[in-house]
C-alpha cells in the first residue's frame, strides 16, 4: 500500500511540477523554485506526510467523538442546545480521547522533571495521554466536559514540531460535529459500545469501524 501511495503522490508531484495550481502542494512547488530546499523525491514525502498524519488523525477523532458524545447524552445535549459550544467540545474531544499518544524528543539541555533528572541529549519519551489527564489541570479528568473553559492539552505535541495541521483539524471537526448532530438528531449506535472494534493496539487510537442507525 506504501508503494501504491508513493506511486500516487510521485504522479501528482510531477503534474503540479507542470502546472502547480494554488494549493497546499502547488504553493510548496513554487516557493521551492526559489529556495530549492527539496528535491522530487522529498516533495513527493511531504506530500505523503500531509495525508498520512492529516487523515488517520482526525478521521480517529471523529469516529470516538461521535461515540464519546453519544455515550455522554447531557453533553450531547449541551452541543445541541447551543452550537456556539462547538470549538470548546473539539478540544476537550480532543484532550480526552488524545489519540497520538507518543511523541520522542531529544533534550537540548540539562533539566529536572519531578527530582527526575535528564541530561542534555538524552532521549524522552512522552506520554501526551496522561499529561492530559493531570488532575492538577483538568479537574477530574476521567470526565468528558465540553464546558471546561481552561485548555491548555497536548494532543498535538508542543514546541516548534507541533502539529501543522491543528487548525485544519478543529476545523473539519468542528463541522463534522456540529453538521452530523444537527441534520441527524436520532443518530445512534446500531451495537453496544463494547462490540466497537477499538484500535487498542495501533499508533493512532480510534475505531475501525462505528455502525450506527438514526
Ligand atoms: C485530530 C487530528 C490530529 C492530531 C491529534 C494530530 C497530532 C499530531 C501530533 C501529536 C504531532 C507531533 C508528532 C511528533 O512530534 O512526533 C503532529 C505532527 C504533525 N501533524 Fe498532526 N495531528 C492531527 C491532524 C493533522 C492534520 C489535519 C495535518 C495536515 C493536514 C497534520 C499534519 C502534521 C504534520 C505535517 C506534523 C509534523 C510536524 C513537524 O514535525 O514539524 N496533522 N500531529
Amino acid at each position: 500500500m506504501i508503494r501504491e501511495l508513493r506511486d500516487y503522490f510521485g504522479e501528482l508531484v510531477t503534474a503540479k511540477e507542470a502546472d502547480p495550481g494554488d494549493d497546499v502542494l502547488g504553493r510548496l512547488i513554487v516557493k521551492n523554485r526559489g529556495t530549492k530546499v527539496f528535491d522530487h523525491d522529498a516533495l513527493v514525502g511531504i506530500a505523503m506526510l500531509l495525508q498520512l498524519a492529516g487523515h488517520e488523525t482526525t478521521a480517529n477523532v471523529i469516529s470516538l467523538g461521535v461515540v464519546g458524545l453519544l455515550q455522554n447524552p447531557d453533553q450531547l445535549a449541551a452541543l445541541t442546545a447551543d452550537p456556539g459550544l462547538a470549538p470548546q467540545a473539539v478540544e476537550e474531544l480532543l484532550r480526552y480521547f488524545t489519540v497520538l499518544d507518543t511523541v520522542y524528543r531529544v533534550a537540548v539541555e540539562d533539566i529536572e522533571v519531578d527530582g527526575v533528572g535528564i541530561s542534555r541529549g538524552d532521549g524522552v519519551i512522552l506520554a501526551l495521554g496522561s499529561a492530559n489527564r493531570d488532575e492538577t489541570v483538568f479537574p477530574g479528568p476521567d470526565r468528558l466536559d465540553i464546558e471546561r473553559s481552561h485548555h491548555g492539552h497536548v494532543t498535538f505535541a508542543y514546541g516548534v514540531h507541533q502539529c501543522l495541521g491543528q487548525n485544519l483539524a478543529r476545523l473539519e471537526l468542528e463541522v463534522v460535529l456540529s453538521t452530523l448532530f444537527a441534520r441527524l438528531p436520532d443518530l445512534r449506535l446500531a451495537v453496544p459500545v463494547e462490540k466497537l472494534p477499538f484500535k487498542e493496539h495501533s499508533d493512532a487510537y480510534g475505531i475501525f469501524e462505528v455502525p450506527v442507525t438514526w
